[in-house]
């Protein structure tokens, strides 16, 4: 297609309408043909609705051909509409939440997960997703922390890649276009709180911040979304310096900027704007192209050009963009590409996506602590499953099309695992919402049933109301009731298995005081119930790791290991009077960024370094032999960290700079090779430039973000 000619018939109003993106229910004109209702309200009027660009929120493969249809029957110009929609861990078949994918460390089973879910989502006729959202969330109490990979921002450039190049593929008719988002540092929201404000330094944007949006630029996303925040006062969707500048001139990044939901109109809330023409005018000034959900470029864009505040050349540039994506995903061949029901009924829960999402769900699972109960051995004759999340499908936030009645539940999966002849009993004990109150004789209940069977399976943490968008935490320990809950059964049983489920790190100090075997599941999606089971006996191994560090106590936050060492360092000593530390509390997290234990275990060769100086241009090797330990197979994450010892910015006392999966057999040995070139060393120092400074480097490989003894590396 000739976009810039059929752009070039379009007269500005039917341009802004390409602009602007509203739910697919306010572009339903009445059986009369005329608009009111909210679609009144947003000031809709019949031409805009003839010849908007794209739509959100499409219900099924039938309504999405049936709108199709009818938007070219009214479309002046005939142009396709652009169906978008939240694809973010899966569409009807859900895998483990972002943050769980983060824990497999394994950026290929990510890029299967959004390739199978791109393929239920184009055969329902969507176009593109939101996702991948690859905001760097440091800070547990941000209920947006489920749909990240973690608080490290190489791994989530590998992830980042990896959902682009899943969901994307070739662009064909299986796959579709990807938005990454929110552009930009969403995740460095103040205290955690969704919305907040957020302010850093430019070394602090581009280092950590800003490679994991660049990473899907680099892997070829056709979408950027941008933020809802203010970033160093300014909020993302009028933001020059990071649209423009940043994303587009320095990244080169010539594909379509969408606002955030309403976030156009939010710039007035900011206090950024006086109305909402100044908010279209920014828009228009940072390069977005669509805004979402609100109205201010169909109401003023048009204003704006006859005043010469915005050129309608700005409105052409983006015009231009939308209209290419919609070549490129060849609507303009088949505006329908391929989007069918029966598609749909052939590929959702189907015996292929399952045992994918089956896979995922186990391997992002992390073993946090197992004093000898687990894996249960099948012998038990009696278990009692126990938890507000026993019996429920855990699918998490963001879970698109997905049911929680279609997912296995852990007792679901237990009950089709254990050995013939064994005996389940369930019971609650208590209500899994967060400001539950607690009911004794429930509790007292689920108390009698531990006492009574050999092994207790209790499932505690939150669900998918709990984490999320606009659900920040002020205390991420267990609720009260589900605390005593803890205590009590811990109390008359000794074979008690701890299954967490949670969109963020929790502190689960409480949890491994009183109980012998905890591993956190997240939100693992439709066959989470059946993972549980491959794990609890043993069928799968744990080999996920903590992408995000998980908190002793809430006034930790936010913790990360990738932070600078202060002139007084503590360490975990609470008596040290003037030092950096917490009187109440050790500085270190509960659980590390990298941990996560196995059913075997690992012995760690100390590294060695094929040289110990380097210049420039060399690459030296670091190696690492593990061992296998233990009694059985196992697959560990060996993890390199490097740390800058002294430079122009201060450089963080460890930072992730490769890891390889490895699987082995007991008593098997595996040399891990990592390669390390000034590349590897480099930042962005004190000249905004992204170099390695000369000096000492310590070198670690090992298993986890604070074990491991370094070797010396001077860059000479
Ligand atoms: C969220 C986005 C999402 C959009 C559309 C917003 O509230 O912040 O992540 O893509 O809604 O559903």
């Amino acid at each position: 297609m000739d976009t810039k000619k059929l752009l070039s018939k379009l007269t500005l109003d039917q341009k802004i309408a390409q602009m602007s993106q509203f739910n697919l229910v306010l572009l339903r004109p009445d059986a009369d043909g005329g608009v009111t209702g909210p679609a009144q309200k947003m000031e809709l009027t019949r031409e805009i609705i003839d010849s908007v660009g794209s739509t959100l929120n499409v219900k099924d493969a039938a309504s999405t051909i049936e709108a199709q249809k009818e938007h070219l029957e009214h479309d002046p110009n005939k142009i396709p509409l652009l169906f978008m929609h939240d694809i973010i861990h899966g569409c009807h078949t859900i895998y483990p939440i972002p943050l769980g994918m983060g824990a497999t460390f394994d950026p290929a089973l990510m890029e299967e997960c959004c390739s199978m879910a791109a393929k239920e989502a184009s055969a329902m006729g969507i176009h593109v997703t939101f996702g991948p959202m690859v905001d760097l969330a440091r800070d547990c109490r941000w209920g947006r922390c489920m749909e990240t990979t973690g608080e490290d921002p190489y791994l989530n450039c590998l992830m980042s890649a990896a959902q682009v190049r899943g969901f994307q593929g070739n662009l064909d008719k299986e796959h579709v276009a990807a938005c990454v988002k929110h552009y930009a540092c969403y995740g460095g929201a103040e205290a955690g709180r969704d919305y907040n404000t957020v302010d850093m330094s430019e070394h602090t944007l581009r280092e950590y911040y800003l490679p994991a949006y660049k990473a899907a630029v680099d892997a070829g996303v056709e979408m950027l979304m941008t933020s809802f925040n203010l970033l160093n006062g300014v909020p993302s969707s009028g933001n020059k310096y990071l649209v423009k500048g940043i994303l587009r001139d320095e990244w080169g990044f010539n594909g379509v900027v969408i606002s955030d939901y309403n976030a156009f109109r939010e710039m007035e809330k900011h206090g950024y704007c006086a109305d909402g023409k100044e908010c279209a005018e920014k828009a228009l000034n940072a390069t977005s192209d669509i805004e979402m959900m609100s109205n201010c470029y169909i109401k003023y864009l048009k204003e704006l050009v006859e005043e010469g505040k915005v050129s309608e050349k700005q409105i052409d540039e983006a015009v231009l963009r939308i209209l290419d994506l919609k070549d490129k995903l060849g609507l303009f061949k088949d505006p329908y590409r391929g989007a069918s029901e029966k598609k749909c009924k052939k590929l959702f829960l189907s015996r292929p996506h399952r045992a994918l999402c089956r896979t995922a769900a186990a391997k992002s699972a992390v073993l946090l602590k197992n004093d000898g109960v687990l894996p249960l051995g099948g012998e038990e004759k009696t278990i009692a499953l126990i938890g507000p999340f026993a019996k429920k499908g855990m699918i998490g936030a963001w879970s698109a099309y997905g049911k929680e009645d279609e997912a296995v539940s852990v007792f679901d999966g237990i009950k089709k695992a254990a050995a013939k002849g064994t005996r389940l009993s369930y019971a609650q004990g208590c209500d899994g919402a967060i400001r539950a109150g607690t009911d004794e004789s429930e509790i007292s209940k689920a108390v009698r049933l531990a006492k009574r069977s050999e092994a207790v399976i209790l499932c505690l943490g939150e669900d998918r109301a709990q984490s999320g968008e606009g659900c920040s935490r002020a205390n991420v320990a267990l609720p009260a009731p589900q605390l005593e809950l803890l205590r009590k059964v811990c109390a008359v049983n000794d074979k008690v298995v701890c299954v967490i489920f949670n969109g963020r790190p929790l502190d689960l100090s409480a949890v491994v005081e009183v109980c012998p075997a905890v591993f956190t599941m997240w939100q693992p999606g439709t066959e989470g119930g059946n993972a549980a089971a491959d794990l609890i006996f043993g069928k799968a191994d744990f080999e996920g790791k903590l992408p995000m560090s998980f908190p002793r106590f809430v006034g930790q936050a936010p913790i990360y290991y990738n932070r600078n060492n202060t002139g007084r360092p503590a360490g975990d000593n609470m008596d040290a009077a003037y030092s950096s530390r917490y009187q109440d509390c050790p500085t270190s997290p509960l659980f590390p960024f990298g941990f996560g234990l196995s059913y075997t275990s690992f012995a760690y060769s100390p590294v060695t370094l094929s040289k110990s100086e380097m210049s420039e241009n060399d690459t030296v090797v670091a190696s690492v032999t593990v061992t296998n330990t233990g009694k059985r197979q196992g697959t560990e994450t060996v993890q390199l960290y490097i740390r800058d010892r002294f430079a122009s910015l201060v450089r963080p006392v460890r930072e992730l700079k490769g890891f390889e999966k490895i699987t082995l057999d007991p008593g098997e040995s595996k040399t891990v090779n990592f390669d390390i070139s000034a590349s590897t060393l480099a930042f962005y120092g004190a000249s905004g430039e992204f170099k390695a400074e000369k000096g000492e480097f310590l070198i670690y490989a090992t298993s986890d973000s604070q074990s491991g003894e370094p070797v010396s590396l001077w860059l000479k």
